[in-house]
C-alpha cells in the first residue's frame, strides 16, 4: 500500500463471544485511519455490515482525496479551486492519469494524442441510427461506449499496458464525440465531425451546436465555462459510479464495458442524474411563491421528495466545486445577458430559503455542484437531457484513472461483498398440488 503506513504498535481490539481479535491499523497520507478487517472472517467467522459502504474503504488509492467536513477536494494533492482557476481539463486529465502535472512538452504530446483519436469508427454511425429518436442520450451513451469493445478490438486486452493506454486515450478523446452525436441524433440534426484545430471544450460545443448550413463561432468565455464544468467533474474518489467501474473491472472485464457500467450508474438521480432532476424540480416549482410548499415537502418524512442539488454523502459543510461553479454561473449568465428568468429566480430564492431553514442546517444540507451546473448548461443552450451525458464525459478520465490504478494494484481481487441474509432457512420443495 503505497503512501500508507501500518502502525504495529496500535491495533484495534474486537471482542466476540469472549474471544479477542487484534486488527491492524493503517494510516493514510491524509484522512482517518483504517482498520484492516481482511482476515476477520477467516479468524472470527463473522462479517461486517455496512450498507452503502459509509464506513468502508474498498481500496487504496493515490488519485483523489476529499475531506468532507473541511470542504477539501484534492487531485494528486492539488486543490480543485486552483485547478479550476489556473489549469484546464486536458492538463487535469494528464494529472489524474499519470500522477504529476505535465511539462510543456508532455502536455503538447498528450493533447496531440487525444486530438488524433476524436473521430468515431464510421460504422458506429449506423449503430446510432438503431436507437429510437426519442432515446435519452444517456441510454445511447451506455450502449455506444459498451459497443466500442466491438469496434476497437486492439485495445481490449487489459493485461497489455499499451492496449490499456490506447483504450484510455480513445475514451477520453471520443466521449465528447459520442455525447454530441447522441444529442444531434435526438434532435434530428446531422452529426458534426470533430474539428481538431479546436481545443477540447470548443470542439465539443461546435459538435453540439454547429450545423452544416451556417457558420458557428465558439465563444471563448463559453468554452472556458465548459472546460471548467469538465474539470470540476473530472474525478471524485470512490463514488457510486467509480466503485461500479472498479467492481466491473475486478472481474477482468474489458475497459469499454467497465466505463459503460460507470455511465449506467451515473445516470441515477441520486448521483449524476441530479443536475437534470434539479432543473426539472426548479421548473416544477415554477414561481417563487411555491418554494415554501416544496421545502415543506422535502422536510416531510412521509414524502419521498428531496431537494435535488442539495446534500452530499461526503461534503457536510460545503461542496468546494459548487463555490467555483457558482462563480462560473454568474460569468456565463452575465455574458449571455440572461435576465433573471423564472427558473433562475426560483433557484436563487430556493437556495436562500433552504440555507436559512434549521432543517437543512441541522442535516448539513447545502447546494452541491449539480445545483449550479444545470443553470449554466441551460443558459448555454443544452436541454436537460444532456446534463448527465456532459457529467459522464467529464468523469470518464476519473473512471479510467481509477481503473488503471486498480489493474496495477497487486492486492487487487475480484469484488465480492458479503450479505446479512434475512430469507427463509433451508426447507423442502413442495409439489404444486400440495401448495
Ligand atoms: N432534501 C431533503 N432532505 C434530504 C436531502 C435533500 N436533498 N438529502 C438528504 N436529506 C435528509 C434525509 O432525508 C435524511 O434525513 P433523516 O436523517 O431524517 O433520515 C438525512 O438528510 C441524511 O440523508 P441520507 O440520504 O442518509 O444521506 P446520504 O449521504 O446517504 O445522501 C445524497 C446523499 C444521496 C446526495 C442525498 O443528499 C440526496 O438524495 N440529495 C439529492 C440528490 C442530489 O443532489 N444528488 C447529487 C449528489 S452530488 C453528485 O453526485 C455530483
Amino acid at each position: 500500500m503505497d503512501g500508507s503506513r501500518t502502525d504495529d504498535t496500535r491495533k484495534a481490539h474486537l471482542e466476540i463471544g469472549g474471544e479477542s481479535y487484534d486488527l491492524p491499523i493503517h494510516s493514510p497520507s491524509e484522512g482517518p485511519d483504517v482498520v484492516d478487517i481482511r482476515k476477520l472472517y477467516a479468524q472470527a467467522g463473522v462479517f461486517t455490515y455496512d450498507p452503502g459502504f459509509t464506513s468502508t474503504a474498498s481500496c487504496d488509492s493515490a488519485i483523489t482525496y476529499i475531506d468532507g467536513d473541511a470542504g477539501v477536494l484534492l487531485h494528486r494533492g492539488y486543490p480543485i479551486d486552483q485547478l479550476a482557476q489556473k489549469s484546464h481539463y486536458l492538463e487535469v486529465c494528464y494529472l489524474l492519469l499519470y500522477g504529476e502535472l505535465p511539462t510543456g512538452a508532455q502536455l503538447e504530446d498528450f493533447t496531440q494524442r487525444v486530438t488524433m483519436h476524436t473521430m468515431l469508427h464510421e460504422q458506429m454511425h449506423y449503430f446510432f441510427r438503431g436507437f429510437r429518436r426519442d432515446a435519452h442520450p444517456m441510454a445511447i451513451m451506455v450502449g455506444v461506449v459498451g459497443a466500442m469493445a466491438a469496434f476497437y478490438h486492439d485495445s481490449t486486452d487489459i493485461n497489455d499496458p499499451w492496449q490499456r493506454e490506447v483504450a484510455s486515450i480513445r475514451m477520453i478523446a471520443k466521449m465528447p464525440t459520442i455525447a454530441a452525436m447522441a444529442y444531434k441524433y435526438s434532435i434530428g440534426q446531422p452529426f458534426v465531425y470533430p474539428q481538431n484545430d479546436l481545443d477540447y471544450a470548443s470542439n465539443f460545443l461546435q459538435m453540439c451546436f454547429s450545423v452544416p448550413s451556417a457558420q458557428y463561432q465558439v465563444d471563448p468565455i463559453l468554452a472556458r465555462a465548459m472546460d471548467r464544468i469538465f474539470t470540476l467533474h473530472a474525478d471524485h474518489e470512490q463514488n457510486a459510479s467509480t466503485s461500479t467501474v472498479r467492481l466491473a473491472s475486478s472481474s477482468g472485464a474489458n475497459p469499454f464495458a467497465c466505463i459503460a457500467a460507470g455511465i449506467a450508474c451515473l445516470w441515477g438521480p441520486a448521483h449524476g442524474g441530479a443536475n437534470q432532476a434539479c432543473l426539472e424540480m426548479l421548473r416544477e416549482i415554477g414561481t417563487v411563491d411555491r418554494i415554501p410548499e416544496f421545502i415543506a415537502r422535502a422536510k416531510d418524512k412521509n414524502d419521498p421528495f428531496r431537494l435535488m442539488g442539495f446534500g452530499h454523502r461526503v461534503y457536510k459543510n460545503f461542496d468546494p466545486r459548487a463555490t467555483v461553479m457558482k462563480e462560473s454561473a454568474d460569468e456565463v449568465l452575465d455574458l449571455l445577458g440572461v435576465e433573471d428568468n423564472d427558473t433562475l429566480k426560483v433557484a436563487k430564492e430556493l437556495e436562500k430559503q433552504a440555507l436559512d431553514d434549521p432543517y437543512f442546517a441541522e442535516k448539513k444540507l447545502f447546494p452541491n455542484v449539480d445545483f449550479y451546473s444545470g443553470i449554466i448548461l441551460e443558459a448555454m443552450g443544452f436541454p436537460t437531457s444532456m446534463f448527465t451525458p456532459i457529467f459522464a464525459l467529464s468523469r470518464t478520465v476519473g473512471w479510467i484513472s481509477q481503473w488503471k490504478e486498480q489493474l496495477s494494484d497487486p492486492a487487487m481481487k475480484i469484488g465480492r461483498p458479503r450479505q446479512l441474509y434475512t430469507g427463509p432457512s433451508q426447507r423442502d420443495y413442495v409439489d404444486v398440488e400440495n401448495r
